[in-house]
């Protein structure tokens, strides 16, 4: 048995098996820029990268400053500050609401939407929240509640007073429009009782949502006093061409949670910052962390600020995602035809045509030297660091293509048909 395979193996036997996790599809030893490989001596792009790759791996700027951080102050205990957390909150919350606005940091973005429901809750004094159907908010109690409405009854251990509402993406119950529709009824039958909705201003399946839909949103929330949380865990940061993916829709919500990249695609980081109206509770504990001001995370996360100032990437990320757009879109390999959607580099690519199957999709992607997941039945997610150059936008497509010609062949191959090309 190669080593590899012996990893594999050994990761098996100690963790807890579970979706999308153990067991492994390979052991990786390496991981720099856009690329990952495997003990097998496999390369790929990384087009996933959890939605935390922006800098790409191991940026160099990034492992030298926290090599210097671990030698300055590697830790901070609780009622001290330090440097680094204070000037990331100081960056953070002058992007916010013209800087009237206050953050928590916590060490991962589950917490972060616990902590922004805790000081909805408290601001408004209503339990009830309303989330979109087909979300996903994280693996908290109150998180994983939030998260799709159609949970395995075996994952039962949920929190009462959620309402879920139709998501603009799903065209069978009236796409915006439907959604507009849902909110309204659930806030009219629930006058009293709801304190926030929390949601993706462009959910990770990368349906960009029509620009009247969130100020509507926004509209009905506060006329029924309901605090508008923004996830943009996977989305912010520059990810969509934009710093907050909201920019994109003329609408600024009550609060908006960071995670994912925050720390740099290194270590776990996540931040809620909401308007500072909201600091209204000094006597309670609304989200206390061990890791809540640790510098060595506070320093990824303004180097990795720094990144994407210094080195323009936000505006990177909307020209090369553009250009992605135009090099994929329409492709055609006999009856599939490729489309591209989403913002920036927060992408995915539908294969339509015959039915393949999600999975066949990325086991023929990981073929063709691309790392990914699926976005939905038909699509892959194409979600590149923001530090690609404009070179490796080609690379990308020209893989993207070979997969629609593996997905072709293998079609061809199945329904037992001469060649379709
Ligand atoms: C939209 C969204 N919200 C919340 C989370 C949870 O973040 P974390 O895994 O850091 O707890 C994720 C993670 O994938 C996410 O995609």
């Amino acid at each position: 048995m190669n080593e590899g395979d012996d990893l594999i193996r050994r990761d098996a036997a100690v963790f807890f098996h579970q979706e999308g996790s153990s067991p492994c599809i390979a052991g990786l030893s390496r991981a720099s820029g856009m690329w990952i490989d495997d003990m097998a001596g496999n390369r790929y792009v990384d087009l996933h990268g959890n939605t935390c790759h922006h800098l790409g791996h191991a940026h160099p700027r990034l492992v030298a400053a926290l090599k210097q951080q671990l030698d300055e102050l590697p830790f901070s205990p609780r009622r001290f500050t330090n440097a680094p957390a204070t000037e990331l909150a100081e960056r953070l919350t002058a992007r916010f609401r013209g800087g009237h606005s206050k953050l928590l940091l916590m060490p991962g973005g589950s917490e972060a939407i616990e902590t922004a429901i805790r000081l909805a809750t408290i601001a408004t004094g209503r339990a009830g929240i309303i989330a979109l159907n087909g979300s996903y908010h994280g693996h908290g109690m109150g998180s994983l509640s939030l998260s799709d409405s159609e949970h395995d009854p075996r994952l039962r251990h949920r929190i009462d007073g959620i309402f879920h509402i139709s998501p603009y993406w799903d065209e069978q119950a009236g796409g915006a429009d439907g959604m507009l529709q849902s909110l309204a009824s659930c806030l009219n039958a629930n006058r009293g009782r709801i304190g926030c909705l929390v949601a993706e201003p462009m959910r990770s399946n990368c349906h960009v949502p029509p620009r009247m839909l969130w100020p509507r949103v926004a509209e009905l929330c506060a006329a029924h006093g309901v605090k508008l949380i923004f996830d943009e865990i996977p989305s912010g940061l520059g990810k969509t061409g934009k710093f907050f993916a909201h920019e994109h829709f003329d609408v600024v919500p009550d609060m908006v949670v960071l995670g994912k990249a925050l720390g740099g695609g290194v270590l776990p980081l996540a931040a809620v910052i909401g308007d500072a109206s909201l600091d209204i509770a000094p006597e309670l504990s609304i989200g206390h962390y061990t890791h809540e001001k640790n510098p060595m995370l506070a320093r990824a996360a303004l180097t990795m600020l720094d990144i994407l100032e210094d080195d323009d990437l936000i505006a990177r990320a909307a020209a090369t995602g553009d250009l992605l757009h135009q090099l994929i879109d329409g492709h055609e390999a006999g009856p599939f035809r490729l489309t591209c959607r989403g913002l920036g580099l927060l992408r995915a690519v539908e294969f339509d045509g015959p039915p393949v199957g999600a999975e066949a999709l990325v086991t023929a992607a990981r073929a063709c030297g691309l790392s990914t997941t699926t976005r939905d039945e038909k699509s892959l997610g194409l979600s590149p660091p923001l530090t690609i150059a404009l070179e490796d936008t080609q690379l990308i497509a020209e893989r993207l293509k070979q997969v629609a010609e593996l997905v072709l062949q293998q079609h061809v191959k199945a329904s037992g048909s001469p060649s379709l090309a």
